[in-house]
């Protein structure tokens, strides 16, 4: 355990502001900054960042929490790695650990369970019992040298090969289940995850064996084609690449991005060791953040069929958004670069990547494909969706792509243009419409769970809101409003728990923090208490008595409404009644 004192040193010494803007382009606005949600892709800035209670929160995604939080989620390291790596940034020296928490222990015991079961994977590989799995690798081309630089193996057929050697090691059935290298039978026994698969270790780029994928290699087995470990205490599919701890030490600062296992390990084999996976799926913003780590461009290489230009489509705005030159490689004549590479072998495939098209070209000649521009039906429809796409791009790139495709439809160029910037307002404004309505029921609390009670009864609820938000900062006058209001009083359940969890804080003495109120609730609660403490209308104390009044009334006399019956112009109308008149 890190003492407590050593935490909150870090982060005053870590200020919140400081360290996420080394993450996110923050623009100021009055005392908070707004910026890109690391954590989801987005177009309009809903990130926000408050200085004042050292915590942050996202409108779009409701990801929220402090300084240490924000560090371990976009770090991708647990708690205590996130205070380490802050105490780092500020020259701090974590003083020496006692005995490891339960939790790093169990990590720590995943991991060593994970590196285990990958040499036991790999040694059964090469046992008798592996020939067939072994077989069908060299089927596919596979060296014996890149199945040991890849760890690859095989897991053995049966319903508890490894359970038992793991048991052998010490290793207790908790610690099994929770890296997922087992699950429990029906009949309460504990059996093997991976059984009679090809295995594909996943390997984190500080070298730990995190996760596995198997897959089915003869037609008479059961499941489907894939078995993948599911995210555990060290491992989430969404931060991880397949093959980055290998990719990482090319040095050309371009990466190939492949769909699957096999995609990569034959373009390793093949000379191109900067090949990576997002194993079967579009890529997440955490993602495209490690790819930029060791990157600045990023050549999509995905399978031809529909699948895999649709995980293009999704991809190419999450790049760009992190600041990464997108190339997309289109493969033709075979399904993947895997079969392409066996069937035309490295130096074809070099002039592919050679002749790759930035992602603009991509889109263009996507929808282009979908219309037959020879009739005046088929040019129409291509000009409307192609100038839908024009206008989501910069002005430069709009001038010379509308150029371009004026030329081919053999038209102005400004007929092009006027048709893109149409198209931007048109969309510009739907989004901001959208926006809205999210916001108008956000604040609301419409289809909230952490508040379920809250649309219900929005006067009581607000004003709620509007007392803890006070109270949090001026924790002088919690003392005062326990005697006058008990928590019994509250209308909303979850409004009484923060509010007797603030109680509870200031009677023990403790100063009331964002970081304290994490540790209570949640994480979609304390999204929510961090909502509320800076939802920025604070107004001195000179409410404190009437909203006292207006809490009580409501838990007297209940007037529930459905506030999601309104629409949102009613609502926020409503809400800005509660707010600002307060009646
Ligand atoms: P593919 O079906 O393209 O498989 O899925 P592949 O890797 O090319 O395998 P081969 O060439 O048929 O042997 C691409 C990736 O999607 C994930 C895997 O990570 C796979 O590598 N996937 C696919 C799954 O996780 N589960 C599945 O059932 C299928
Ligand atoms: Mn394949």
């Amino acid at each position: 355990m890190i003492p407590a004192e050593f935490i909150n040193e870090v982060k005053d010494r870590n200020d919140i502001t400081d360290v996420i803007g080394g993450y996110v382009n923050l623009k100021r606005s009055g005392r908070n900054s707004k910026g890109l949600c690391p954590f989801h892709s987005e177009k309009t800035p809903s990130f926000t960042v408050y200085g004042d209670t050292s915590s942050f929160y996202c409108f779009g995604c409701q990801t929220a929490g402090d300084v240490i939080t924000f560090i371990s989620k976009i770090e991708n390291l647990d708690y205590v790695e996130a205070v380490k790596f802050l105490a780092n940034r500020a020259g701090l020296v974590v003083p020496e650990e006692g005995k490891n928490d339960g939790l790093s222990h169990m990590r720590l015991r995943i991991k060593e369970q994970n590196r285990e079961a990958g040499r036991f994977f790999y040694k059964s590989l090469y046992s008798p019992a592996g020939k067939q799995a072994l077989e069908y690798f060299h089927s596919r081309g596979l060296t014996d040298e890149i199945i040991r630089r890849f760890g690859l193996g095989w897991s053995p057929d049966g319903w508890d090969q490894l359970v038992s050697h793991l048991n052998g090691l010490g290793y207790k059935r908790e610690e099994i289940l929770a890296a997922d290298l087992g699950f429990t039978s029906r009949k309460g026994g504990l059996i093997d995850r991976f059984r009679n698969r090809v295995m594909f270790p996943i390997i984190d780029i500080q070298g730990n064996v995190v996760a596995f994928g198997g897959r089915k290699f003869t037609e008479d087995a059961g499941g489907g084609k894939y078995v993948n470990t599911s995210d555990t205490l060290i491992y989430k599919k969404t931060n991880q690449l397949f093959a980055m701890n290998i990719a990482k030490n090319d040095k050309t600062r371009e990466l190939i991005l492949c769909e699957g296992y096999m995609d990569v390990i034959a373009l390793h084999q093949a000379g191109f060791t900067n090949a990576v996976a997002a194993l079967g799926t579009a890529v997440t913003p955490q993602q495209a953040r490690l790819l930029h780590k060791y990157a600045d461009r990023v050549v999509l290489s995905q399978d031809g069929d529909e699948a895999g230009q649709k995980s293009i489509a999704r991809s190419i705005p999450i790049m760009k958004a992190e600041g990464l030159d997108v190339r997309v490689l289109q493969i033709t004549g075979a399904k993947d670069p895997d079969e392409f590479i066996r069937k035309f072998g490295p130096e074809r495939f070099k002039r592919l990547l050679e002749g790759c098209s930035n992602d603009i070209e991509y889109s263009i000649l996507r929808i282009g494909g979908k219309y037959d521009i020879s009739t005046d039906d088929g040019r129409l429809h291509y000009l409307r969706e192609v100038c839908d796409y024009l206008s989501g791009l910069g002005t430069l790139e709009r001038e010379v792509y509308a150029s371009r495709i004026a030329d081919r439809l053999h038209i102005e160029k400004s007929a092009v243009l006027s048709q893109a910037d149409a198209s931007a307002r048109r969309r510009e404004k739907s989004e901001k419409e959208k926006e809205f309505r999210e916001m108008a029921r956000n604040t609301a609390g419409i289809g909230s769970k952490v508040n379920p009670d809250r649309s219900a009864h929005l006067k009581g609820s607000t004003a709620e809101y509007a007392l803890l938000e006070m109270l949090f900062s001026h924790q002088d006058l919690i003392k005062k409003a326990a005697d006058m209001l008990p928590p019994e009083q509250f209308v909303t359940e979850f409004g009484r728990r923060v509010y007797s969890k603030f109680i509870e804080i200031v009677d023990s003495g403790q100063e009331l923090t964002v970081s304290l109120l994490s540790r209570e609730f949640s994480e979609s609660e304390t999204a929510e208490i961090i909502r509320i403490v800076n939802s920025g209308e604070s107004r001195g104390t000179g409410d404190f008595g009437e909203l006292i009044e207006i809490i009580r009334t409501e838990h007297s006399t209940p007037r529930p409404q459905d506030a999601a019956k309104l629409s949102p112009d009613e609502l926020l109308e409503q809400m800005n009644r509660l707010r600002k008149k307060k009646t």
